[in-house]
């Protein structure tokens, strides 16, 4: 086993080196270095393009003050799912408060989910068809249940925060489309407003930005620790529920209506989260995943590079390989910018095992 000392031979082109060449440890080294690459990525982006703010970036005072029953309801039940931040930070941080960059993003993940928070809060006051009062009973009530993590490892959590990410999205794009008065429910036929479609717009945007940052991260996951990884996206797929919907009140009634009004359901759920999702993490399906770790688990466990083999034959691992390096890439180019010595930069390493596996068929 190599020690991590020598993790700097590794950054050359993997074809000089035989299977099974990066141990579980430089693997580690090598995703702790991506994340904190990306994490700065992410801050640098976030800070030149999304620098918005919940208050002042809106016109409230010209928010509409006779929005539908419906937009209220979905409006409120907005607001309860962003109302759990500081248990999203708090309990996401106990598993992955040793790793520098992941935990660097989780704070600045957990700021970028506040104004979420307060974005909602400042919509439901503007509506003029909630008090002050009626919203600080509300909030009193939410932060009476606490929100537990759905899976206690980071492995499954990345996979899990892309599907959750997603979601989250497609529910806001979809009240925007509602707010702008297109293509959506007839219930929703008097509720264009401009500054609602605005507020649905920007936050919209920063949940694909914690997709893509997720994204990237499963990504790496898969590449690093395929297996592992893959066995982490069946469990998630198998069990995704939206957070916070057994303590949110009436969350079955605000489910109802989110599919009823088309906002949100099972069919938006199949075809624009796990679908999209699937695909950019090289997939085809549940079924393709599932087939294939059921097929390496059949090959006993000292032909241990055939049972790799079959599980990589579940996935596009040349599509994983190729937005790894195009990450990097964009990690690289920051870099550069900033003037980060060359023997600073985060470097691509592919991984052997895969490079074997493809150099095989
Ligand atoms: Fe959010
Ligand atoms: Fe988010």
């Amino acid at each position: 086993m190599h020690s991590i000392d020598s993790l700097g031979e590794f950054a050359v082109p993997s074809r000089h080196y035989s299977v099974s060449q990066l141990s579980i440890n430089e693997r580690h080294k090598l995703m702790e270095r991506a994340f904190v690459g990306l994490f700065r990525w992410y801050v640098d982006r976030s800070q030149t393009t999304r620098n918005w703010n919940p208050d002042r970036s809106f016109d409230w005072k010209n928010m509409r003050q006779d929005h539908s029953p419906e937009v209220m309801q979905i409006l409120e039940g907005f607001f309860a799912v962003e109302q759990y931040i500081p248990d999203y930070s708090a309990h996401g941080m106990t598993i992955m408060r040793e790793s520098y960059g992941r935990s660097s993003f989780h704070l600045r993940w957990g700021m970028e989910e506040e104004r979420h928070a307060d974005l909602w809060r400042n919509a439901l006051l503007f509506s003029g068809q909630r008090t002050l009062d009626w919203v600080e009973d509300y909030t009193d009530q939410l932060r009476g249940q606490e929100w537990g993590l759905p899976w206690d490892n980071p492995c499954h959590m990345v996979f899990y925060t892309v599907f959750q990410e997603r979601a989250t999205q497609v529910n806001y794009l979809n009240l925007g489309l509602a707010a702008r008065g297109e293509e959506s429910h007839e219930v929703f036929a008097n509720d264009a407003d401009p500054v609602l479609a605005k507020a649905c717009q920007m936050i919209a945007v920063d949940e694909a930005a914690h997709y893509n940052f997720f994204l990237e991260g499963a990504r790496l996951w898969l590449y690093y620790f395929p297996e592992r990884a893959l066995e982490a996206l069946a469990d998630v797929l198998r069990h995704f529920t939206m957070p916070a919907r057994n303590i949110i009140p009436n969350y079955d009634a605000f489910g109802e209506l989110l599919h009823r009004t088309s906002i949100f359901g099972l069919r938006q759920h199949a075809r624009d989260v796990v679908k999209v999702a699937l695909e950019n993490l090289g997939a085809e399906s549940l079924r393709k995943i599932e087939e294939g770790i059921r097929r390496s688990r059949e090959i006993p466990n000292e032909l241990g590079k055939i049972r790799t083999s079959a599980i990589f034959e579940s996935l596009d691992f040349s599509h994983i390989e190729n937005r790894v390096k195009q990450m990097f890439g964009r990690v690289n180019r920051l870099e550069a910018e900033i003037g980060v010595p060359e023997e600073q930069v985060t470097k691509f390493v592919l991984n052997p095992e895969l490079q074997a596996h493809f150099a095989a068929l």
